[in-house]
């Protein structure tokens, strides 16, 4: 099976990204679909909203994995910028799951300088407190738990108990990123 590609996320990327995202993200759909517009108009500009495709025997794509993250803080110009980036969505479809598909794409927010010069300080993220699968894999990647739970985070229905966790990830002092002109 050919490799998926890691690509921006683009417009026609959406309603197959809306799928994928219904059961992951703890909004209504209406919300779901107003926040890839976003990440259409601002967050993939910045290099912050990624999709994994497949392409099928038809040529045609399928979207088989997605992440969608937003900058939080910013100064005046993105090539001085120190960023503070919070990722709303990480998913990959559970067919495509155990194939790097969900590290190479939070690789891309972790070094988002590699697509657009941002100098990132902080990347976190919100994780269900019990799910302790979803936290090592995050863990290994470099997160850290920075030790509150928030209660209620997620709506009931969606994650049961509905607390949260909020994991840090700071990029190590050693860490170069050679920005390319945008
Ligand atoms: C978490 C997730 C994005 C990982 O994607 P992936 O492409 O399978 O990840 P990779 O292949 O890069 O890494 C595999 C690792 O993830 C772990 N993993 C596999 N399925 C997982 C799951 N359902 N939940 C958490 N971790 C999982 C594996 O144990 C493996 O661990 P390793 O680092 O010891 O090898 C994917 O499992 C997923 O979409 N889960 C459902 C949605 C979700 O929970 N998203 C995160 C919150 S927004």
């Amino acid at each position: 099976m050919e490799n998926p590609a890691c690509i921006p996320f683009e417009r026609q990327h959406k309603e197959q990204a809306k799928s994928l995202l219904s059961g992951v993200l703890p909004v209504p759909l209406v919300r779901l679909s107003q926040r890839l517009e976003e990440a259409i108009d601002r967050d993939a500009r910045l290099g912050l909203a990624h999709v994994a495709v497949y392409r099928q025997a038809d040529q045609s794509e399928r979207v088989v994995g997605i992440i969608l993250a937003h900058l939080e803080t910013t100064t005046t110009s993105l090539e001085t910028c120190c960023a503070m980036i919070y990722v709303d969505a990480l998913a990959v479809d559970g067919v495509f799951q155990g194939q790097r598909l969900g590290t190479r794409l939070l690789e891309r927010v972790l070094v988002p300088s590699l697509s657009n010069g941002l100098r990132v300080r902080e990347v976190y993220l919100h994780t269900p407190c019990h799910d302790n699968e979803l936290i090592m894999f995050y863990r290994k990647r470099g997160f850290v738990p920075d030790g509150d739970v928030v209660e209620n985070y997620y709506p009931r229905r969606w994650v049961r108990p509905p607390h949260a966790i909020v994991m840090r990830w700071r990029p190590s002092e050693t860490t170069t990123a050679t920005p390319r002109a945008l």
